[in-house]
């Protein structure tokens, strides 16, 4: 599950009687991820109500190519644009010859010419019509230009038939769907990431943190979902954008990056800590501004919880993976960070060289793990974020069997 995770589908649904099954498919690619939009031909509305796909899809249903209203808010090239995938079903004998011949006089052949999506064909139909040559040769036609196909199956048809025709189960259509984007090293697994720094309030405005830009735990949650990761980056307060498809949590403390850490980290194969996170907070949050009073000025302050530590703690914990940020004795100091935390792997940076670290575009590191070590040369912080995860790709465990 989870392949289409923040996938956006545009569903279009033809005119035939499998169209009531389309309703279904809408809830199982939804439960694949899926934000789903629905286009509906006139022939469609006449078998259900658009208001039935807009209730389950939670959005109003696309019908006309020159609906002016829908040209204003999603018009077809804009859907065209927005859709990573597009699936019909059912798909009639009709709408295939349509396609190949490429007519752009609908909504739905509109939006097919105009996206670059790839297209999932459910058809549906009589099973002589399905056998016609006609059909089978536009069949022919339209798997030569890529376009894949979901079904049909064979049985029971509604007009009394028996043979192929039938329009696959929704639960297998959203299936072969999911599996078009389950490519990459990571593909299906579930990533935990911790990006940038943690606030620590002293009084209602102020506050200890520290330099960190959250670059470098943004471009691994990129590297992560682009290999196929489903993605949480647990996230203090940035200046950045979630990359696309990777749910993002705003913390501000230590102790909420621990909190939201925790609820998430679930049935988590991988965990990245790449926050830098506050060691000590203010012992007391003043609830009032502190007046200044002399000349000095003494901070109490108390341990945070170390977060990396606690999930490599868990009874079921997943891979493990740590930062080092050093200005000294590098490998030293990472080593030790390793076995102290009970790490996979640690990422070691020299922040003591100026073109590296908090605030710049690029990084370059030392790769420690029990099973060997690999230098990363100087690189952008994107390259080294595909880099680590190709690393931890080759080492993570098979997934158990209840996370597919
Ligand atoms: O001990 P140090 O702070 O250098 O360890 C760095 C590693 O530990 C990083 O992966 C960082 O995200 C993680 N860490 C943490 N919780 C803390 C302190 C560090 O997860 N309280």
């Amino acid at each position: 599950m989870g392949h289409l995770f923040k996938r956006r589908v545009v569903l279009a649904v033809c005119g035939g009687i499998a169209a009531y099954k389309s309703a279904e498919l809408v809830r199982r690619l939804q439960d694949h991820g899926a934000e789903v939009r629905v286009i509906m031909t006139h022939g469609a509305r006449e078998f259900v109500t658009p208001l039935t796909f807009q209730a389950l899809s939670g959005h109003p249903v696309h019908r006309s190519l020159l609906d002016e209203e829908a040209e204003r808010g999603m018009g077809h090239i804009e859907l065209a644009r927005w859709a990573d995938l597009v699936v019909i079903a059912p798909a009639t004998a009709d709408c295939l010859a349509r396609l190949v011949a490429g007519r752009a006089d609908d909504l739905l052949g509109a939006v097919v010419l105009a996206s670059g999506a790839p297209l999932l064909v459910a058809p549906a139909m009589n099973q002589q019509m399905w056998k016609s040559p006609a059909t089978q040769a536009n069949l022919a036609v339209l798997r030569d230009r890529g376009v894949l196909f979901a079904g049909p199956d064979s049985g029971d048809q509604a007009c009394g038939d028996i043979g192929p025709g039938r329009m696959l189960e929704p639960a297998a259509i959203a299936q072969q769907a999911g599996a078009l984007f389950a490519s990459g090293t990571l593909a299906g697994r579930r990533v935990l990431i911790t990006a940038g720094p943690t606030r620590e309030p002293l009084d209602p405005v102020r506050y200890i943190s520290n330099h960190s830009s959250g670059r470098m735990g943004y471009a691994l949650a990129r590297a992560a979902s682009e290999a196929g990761a489903r993605v949480t980056l647990v996230s203090g307060p940035v200046q950045l954008d979630a990359p696309e498809r990777v749910e993002r949590i705003d913390v501000t403390t230590a102790q909420q990056m621990l909190d939201a850490c925790l609820e998430h980290i679930g049935d988590c194969d991988l965990f990245i800590a790449c926050a830098a996170v506050a060691d000590y907070r203010p012992a007391s949050v003043q609830e009032q501004k502190i007046k200044k009073q002399g000349d000095a000025m003494t901070l109490s302050l108390t341990r945070n919880p170390d977060i990396v530590a606690t999930v490599a703690g868990l009874e079921h914990r997943p891979f493990v993976v740590g930062f080092a940020a050093e200005t000294e004795k590098l490998r030293e100091h990472a080593e030790g960070k390793l076995l102290a935390k009970k790490l996979d792997m640690i990422i070691a940076n020299d922040v003591s060289d100026s073109r590296i670290g908090f605030n710049s575009d690029d990084n370059a590191a030392l790769l420690l793990s029990p099973d060997g070590e690999r230098e990363i040369p100087l690189c952008s912080k994107d390259q080294l974020a595909r880099i680590v995860v190709e690393e931890i790709a080759t080492r993570l465990p098979e997934p158990a069997p209840h996370s597919s």
